[in-house]
């Protein structure tokens, strides 16, 4: 019975293409934080997309929750995170139960997760590229920089406008309207003009 779900599970994760996990964007960001490559860490850190879970817990947030007659906290409402997380409903970001904030002083695994899922706790880099389980590797970032492997087939998608209209749309309570050419120029972190990577 156990063994039917797994393989059931398993198939169905296939199907669906859920193979890519979401790592999170200090990993990501061990590869991609010095001055000379484009600081890209850094420039996602400055951004608001590093800090929109502690949006959540806002006053404002919470007026907007209270309105909406929502039946949990903005930070632990479905209706809001899964715009304001890495990942909500893809094998991503979950909602916890407060046990599992607070793992057994001995319970190193459960530290590992609390650590996962706090590094979750924001639209990371993987809410644009795509989860990063599978090319987060330096043989295949390379291999995909020179065009020596399909990003896509490793889960590194092209970042288009329908990226960010996938979130800046009017199901967000607080939208105005979003013009893509200066939203981009707002996050943009290229790698700096003449940059060679280290073969
Ligand atoms: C182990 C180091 C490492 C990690 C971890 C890493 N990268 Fe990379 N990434 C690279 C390298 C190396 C390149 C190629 C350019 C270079 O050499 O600087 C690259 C290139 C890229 C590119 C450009 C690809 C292209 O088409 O030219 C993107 C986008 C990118 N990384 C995003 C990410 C994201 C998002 C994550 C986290 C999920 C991540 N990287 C994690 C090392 C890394
Ligand atoms: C997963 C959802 C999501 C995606 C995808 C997304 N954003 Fe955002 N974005 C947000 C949220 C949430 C905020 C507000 C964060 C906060 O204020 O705490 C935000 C804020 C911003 C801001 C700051 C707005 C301001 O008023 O200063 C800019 C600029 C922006 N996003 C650009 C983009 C661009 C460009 C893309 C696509 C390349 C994109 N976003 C994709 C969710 C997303
Ligand atoms: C469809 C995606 C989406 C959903 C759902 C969503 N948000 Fe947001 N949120 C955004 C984006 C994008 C922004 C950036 C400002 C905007 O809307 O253009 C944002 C910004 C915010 C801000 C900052 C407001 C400002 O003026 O910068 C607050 C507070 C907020 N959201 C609270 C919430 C709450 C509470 C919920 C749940 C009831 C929620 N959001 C649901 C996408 C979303
Ligand atoms: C809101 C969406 C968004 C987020 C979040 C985001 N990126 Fe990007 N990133 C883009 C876009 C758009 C581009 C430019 C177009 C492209 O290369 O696909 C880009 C380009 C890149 C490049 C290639 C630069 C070049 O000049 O070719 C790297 C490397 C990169 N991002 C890494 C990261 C890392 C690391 C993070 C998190 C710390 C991150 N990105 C977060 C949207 C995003």
């Amino acid at each position: 019975m156990i063994k039917t779900l797994v393989i059931t599970l398993g198939v169905t994760g296939l199907l669906l293409g859920q193979t890519f996990e979401y790592v999170g964007s200090r990993k990501c960001g061990m590869c991609h934080k010095k001055e000379a490559s484009g600081a890209q860490l850094k420039v996602w850190e400055d951004s608001k997309h590093s800090k929109a879970f502690e949006t959540l817990k806002s006053e404002e947030a919470i007026a907007i929750a209270k309105e909406k007659g929502l039946a949990n906290d903005p930070w632990e409402a479905p209706e809001c995170i899964k715009c304001h997380t890495t990942g909500f409903g893809k094998g991503g970001y979950e909602v916890k139960e407060e046990a599992f904030w607070n793992p057994a002083a001995d319970d190193r695994d459960g530290k590992k997760a609390v650590k996962r899922m706090t590094g979750l706790q924001a639209v990371g880099c993987e809410m644009c590229h795509g989860a990063g389980s599978e090319y987060k590797s330096r043989k295949v970032m390379k291999a995909i920089y020179n065009d020596e492997t399909d990003g896509a087939a490793v889960g590194l998608l092209a970042v288009t406008e329908e990226t960010c209209l996938g979130c800046h749309n009017d199901e967000s309570p607080s939208f105005k309207e979003f013009n893509f050419e200066e939203a981009l120029a707002k996050i943009a972190h290229p790698f700096p003009e003449g940059y060679t990577p280290k073969k």
